[in-house]
């Protein structure tokens, strides 16, 4: 029988979402990979004991994480029956709907026909009365936005969802849906969004708007998919997720971006940490970060990342010099 470390909330760091009441863990894990039915089980297993053991309280799932689609729902619903029942209300679950499900017209995008029920067929995969968090994975632009956040509020009001959060909405497309949500009486919870050291797409508006509305940020792919770290520095692993060439494509590893992570990887040493210690403390440096949500393939991971929270200060020269790699302009990159 698995009993939590009594230690889990003796060194996790826990950041307010937005204005709200709920605080989330500064690293969060997500199941998108290496949860699903083709995937190792107690693998899986040990990755979540020992993330709640080291203070992270949320797990993040989506519909269709997989493979095969739902399966990650299902898996993870096995392990909170087997391990975390007692601890259900020390944790925040969240799922989303939005992308590819089902077949037809009913099982993608933005209807509210898709999204509640949906939810209905996660909330079963998982054995759950609610989630605490329920997205809507992204935008749909032939969709009223009213439509599908409506669907969002129902979900709430229905005890289905305590908290309604949006992914891959753009600043202006945010700002909007922060307003109807809001207007609806179901505020907002959080927004997820692609944001690291190679994605910096959400400094362009979308964390200003956040903080200006008292909404959080759990920004996905932290690693860039393990780019940033040590993973390809010699090749590609047969284990790694470029090796499977689907969601990050061996292409992505490239001469060019090879240079920029041995330039950060060498920083990082500077540094004291690991480049993935230091990608996700990258991310956390801005306050406007609730949490880092990163995915492990090993428990290793999952302590690597947590230890990134030893050193989270970056000095004006580091971040000069982690500009200077990411643009490609720094010396130690000519050299090579
Ligand atoms: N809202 C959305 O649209 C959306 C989209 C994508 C993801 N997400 C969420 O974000 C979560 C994280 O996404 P992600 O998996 O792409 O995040 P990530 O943290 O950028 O990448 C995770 C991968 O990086 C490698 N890795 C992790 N820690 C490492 C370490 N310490 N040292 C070396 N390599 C390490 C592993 O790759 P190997 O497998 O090669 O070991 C791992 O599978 C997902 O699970 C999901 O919950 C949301």
């Amino acid at each position: 029988m698995y009993v939590a470390d009594n230690k889990r909330y003796d060194s996790m760091q826990y950041r307010r979402s937005g204005r709200s009441g709920i605080q989330l863990p500064a690293v969060s894990l997500g199941l998108w990979h290496n949860f699903g039915g083709v995937d190792h089980f107690e693998n899986s297993r040990a990755m979540l004991r020992r993330a709640f053991d080291l203070g992270i309280t949320h797990f993040d799932l989506a519909n269709n994480y997989g493979p095969p689609y739902g399966s990650a729902e299902e898996t993870f619903g096995q392990i909170l029956k087997k391990d975390f029942l007692p601890y259900r209300d020390e944790l925040i679950i969240s799922t989303k709907a939005g992308w590819d499900m089902w077949p037809g017209p009913y099982g993608d995008l933005g209807s509210r026909k898709y999204l509640l029920a949906s939810l209905d067929q996660s909330l079963k995969r998982m054995g759950l009365a609610y989630v605490d968090i329920f997205y809507h994975h992204r935008p749909d632009p032939d969709t009223p936005m009213e439509e599908s956040l409506g669907a969002l509020d129902t979900a709430v009001r229905s005890g289905r969802a305590l908290y309604a959060g949006i992914s891959a909405y753009n600043a202006e497309q945010t700002a909007k849906a922060v307003k109807i949500l809001r207007d609806l009486g179901t505020p907002c919870l959080i927004h997820q969004p692609k944001y690291s050291m190679f994605v910096r797409d959400p400094e362009q508006g979308l964390l200003d708007v956040l903080e200006k509305e008292g909404v959080g940020a759990i920004v996905f792919s932290p690693l860039a998919q393990g780019l940033l770290s040590d993973r390809y520095l010699k090749g590609i692993p047969s284990d790694s997720r470029a090796a499977r060439d689907f969601f990050l494509k061996k292409t992505d590893v490239e001469k060019d971006k090879l240079a920029k992570i041995r330039a950060l990887n060498e920083l990082a040493a500077d540094r004291g940490q690991t480049l993935a210690e230091m990608a996700v403390a990258w991310v956390l440096r801005d306050p406007r970060v609730t949490s880092a949500l990163v995915g492990t393939s090993k428990v290793s991971q999952v302590d690597d990342n947590v230890a990134a929270l030893k050193n989270l200060k970056f000095s004006a020269e580091e971040l000069r010099r982690i500009d200077g790699i990411l643009a490609g302009t720094h010396p130690s990159q000519s050299a090579r």
